[in-house]
């Protein structure tokens, strides 16, 4: 269930001072500005997301398409706004535009222990299919690897 009144809308530059904040608070390792306006930078392949909840950047999302896989790199929601449903509309807001350029396979990774997102991301429909290890070259963690197959989810058909 969704509560409280938020708007989902493409992240741009000025975003960036609240989603570093937010950035901060939710990793032990965030990403920097540069790496932000890298991936902004990408263009179409990319998808960058906001989530406004009473004018404040609450949350973000953010992939890259490329032809049928969709790599979630980073979803995070600030942490007195966790349990709301803002994380799993994010995720699917970040799903259905990588479908509309071409995507049909969703792919993350997550870090070992993470037992909060891994429970997330099993219940939008991701099984995990790998693991490489030491991935985090902060702590030499390994990365669970996920997947979503929308083809086999919706019997064949993929919709945008
Ligand atoms: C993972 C994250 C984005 C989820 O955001 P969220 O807004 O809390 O997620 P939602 O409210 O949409 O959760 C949807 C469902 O996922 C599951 N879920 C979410 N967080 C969970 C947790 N910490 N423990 C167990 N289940 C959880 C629940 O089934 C939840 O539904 P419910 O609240 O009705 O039980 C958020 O916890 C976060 O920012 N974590 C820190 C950053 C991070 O680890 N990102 C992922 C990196 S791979």
């Amino acid at each position: 269930m969704i509560m409280g009144r938020h708007i989902i809308r493409e992240m741009n530059i000025s975003d960036l001072p609240g989603v570093l904040g937010l950035e901060a608070v939710s990793f032990p390792t965030p990403w920097t500005e540069p790496m932000f306006r890298a991936q902004l930078g990408y263009g179409d392949i990319s998808v960058n997301l906001v989530l406004l909840d009473g004018g404040e950047i609450a949350g973000y999302a953010t992939a890259l398409t490329v032809r049928a896989e969709i790599h979630l790199l980073s979803i995070a929601v600030l942490p007195g706004r966790r349990r709301r449903g803002y994380g799993r509309a994010l995720l699917d807001e970040v799903i259905e535009r990588g479908v509309s350029r071409g995507g049909s396979r969703v792919f993350l990774e997550v870090r070992e222990g993470n037992d909060g997102a891994m429970a997330f991301y099993s219940g939008a429909g991701f099984r995990v299919i790998g693991k490489r290890e030491g991935y985090y070259v902060d702590t030499s963690d390994d990365a669970f690897v996920m997947e979503l197959d929308l083809e086999r989810e919706n019997n064949g058909r993929v919709e945008g």
